[in-house]
């Protein structure tokens, strides 16, 4: 199973987020778009593996530590990553310390027990389109949420008729 723990957004979050999805094909000639059940949160992808209760482990130890209480998850301007065939368009996350400890806290335990995670730093950022070519000038809103969060999921992503399709096999509170 391909595997990566994120967190889910509440309806009001996607809401918002589908809205400058909507904007980004306006003013889009191409591009391949988030679909408004795939939108989530990655704190870390972990690959190919079958080892669901190491994971749910680790997930249990780093959701003790960070939901002590709830936190404040809250969207933060958007941007894109230029590429060859378009660009990545995503929307950002406020670095919180309590997402940022979150994160690492699952990382270094699942590098801990045997996981190959990558190094790269944690740039918290939801994915909205893929390959995007701009053509008009059209306002691209910024969406603006917030929402609490009280648990983590391990999620399943597979590719279903050509389509990517992801679906929470868990969750730890
Ligand atoms: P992305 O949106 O920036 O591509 C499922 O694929 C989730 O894991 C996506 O949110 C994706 O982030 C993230 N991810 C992080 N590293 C990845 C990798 N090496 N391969 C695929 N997905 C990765």
């Amino acid at each position: 199973m391909r595997l990566f723990v994120a967190i889910c957004l509440t309806d009001e979050m996607k809401d918002s987020i589908s809205e400058t999805i909507c904007d980004l094909r306006d003013a889009a000639r191409r591009g391949r778009y988030t679909r408004r059940e795939n939108l989530h949160l990655t704190l870390v992808f972990i690959g190919e593996t079958d080892r669901v209760e190491d994971i749910l482990d680790v997930m249990e130890d780093a959701a003790e530590e960070a939901f002590e209480k709830p936190f404040s998850l809250a969207l933060s301007g958007a941007g894109a990553f230029r590429g060859r065939g378009g660009d990545l368009h995503w929307v950002g996350v406020e670095n919180t310390p309590e997402l940022h400890r979150l994160a690492k806290a699952l990382r270094a335990g699942l590098s801990g027990a045997g996981f190959e995670i990558e190094k790269r730093r944690f740039t918290p950022h939801i994915t909205i389109g893929r390959e995007v070519v701009i053509s008009s000038e059209a306002e691209i809103r910024t969406p603006q949420a917030s929402m609490t969060v009280d648990r983590i999921s391990l999620m399943r992503s597979d590719r279903v008729h050509g389509e990517v399709v992801y679906s929470e096999i868990a969750s730890v509170q």
